[in-house]
């Protein structure tokens, strides 16, 4: 099989229905069993994968983002554009926009993180200079020009272990510490993309303001209400995106 493209679609990013002649596969890995769906946009194959499964059933600690990544790997990937949902700390990045995000800060607790546990696959050090594809990243920034979608070019995304949000106390330390988003999945599969030689990249949508920078507490709901009133835009970007 040889699928070069993967979206992977994070919270409220559900539904590949832009694909034509869809399929699904599943797909094993010695992490555990992957179920993928696979169509055509522009002539090329793409495969869809929904980070939290079916009815957002899987919180982001216990994504199998091992299984994931090498399942993507085994079927041809080399290029991924992921989605994420993302709070902002930085009030010139205010909900309903997009940022490409080339920076993240690990505050995750609990996951595997790494393809090279020792063993068979050995004690590997990856570079992590660029931690998202400066390549794909251009051609995301383009394809929001084409499309008249403003795009911040750039942004520092912390990853917290979740599924809790955060304290504003914790909110007001990511952005001294250089923080301009909170999400909770984009470590490690940034980080398994770059072990497995993958061109990876995310679109983040601003949903909310942190804990304690809104005025009112925080709900997955609202989260989710966000990402429905932007799903068009995300879907536009990444469908241009394929096309260039
Ligand atoms: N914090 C963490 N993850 C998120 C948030 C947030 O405020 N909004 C959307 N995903």
């Amino acid at each position: 099989m040889n699928v070069p493209i993967a979206i992977i679609g994070g919270t409220g990013v559900y539904d590949p229905s832009m694909l034509a002649e869809p399929r699904q596969v599943n797909v094993q890995t010695p992490y555990g069993n992957v179920s993928l769906r696979l169509g055509k946009y522009a002539g090329k194959d793409v495969a869809f994968l929904n980070r939290h499964e079916e009815g957002h059933s899987v919180p982001p600690h216990l994504v199998n983002y091992r299984a994931n990544i090498l399942a993507l790997k085994r079927i041809g990937v080399r290029q991924i554009i992921a989605t994420a949902a993302v709070g902002s700390l930085n009030e010139n990045m205010g909900p309903n926009q997009l940022v490409i995000i080339d920076q993240f800060l690990d505050f995750t607790k609990v996951r595997p993180s790494t393809f090279f546990d020792g063993g068979q696959n050995g004690v590997i050090h990856t570079d992590l200079t660029y931690p998202y594809c400066p390549r794909l990243r251009k051609v995301l920034l383009q394809a929001a020009a084409d499309k008249n979608l403003n795009a911040h070019d750039g942004g520092v995304y912390v990853c917290t272990e979740g599924p809790r949000f955060e304290t504003p106390a914790e909110i007001r330390m990511y952005k001294q510490l250089g923080g301009d988003l909170v999400g909770m999945t984009s470590v490690p599969e940034a980080v398994l993309a770059r072990e497995a030689e993958m061109c990876y990249a995310t679109v983040c949508m601003v949903t909310n303001f942190g804990a304690g920078i809104s005025p009112e507490v925080l709900t997955h709901m609202e989260v989710l209400d966000a990402m429905k009133a932007n799903i068009e835009n995300i879907k536009i970007l990444a469908m241009r995106t394929i096309e260039l």
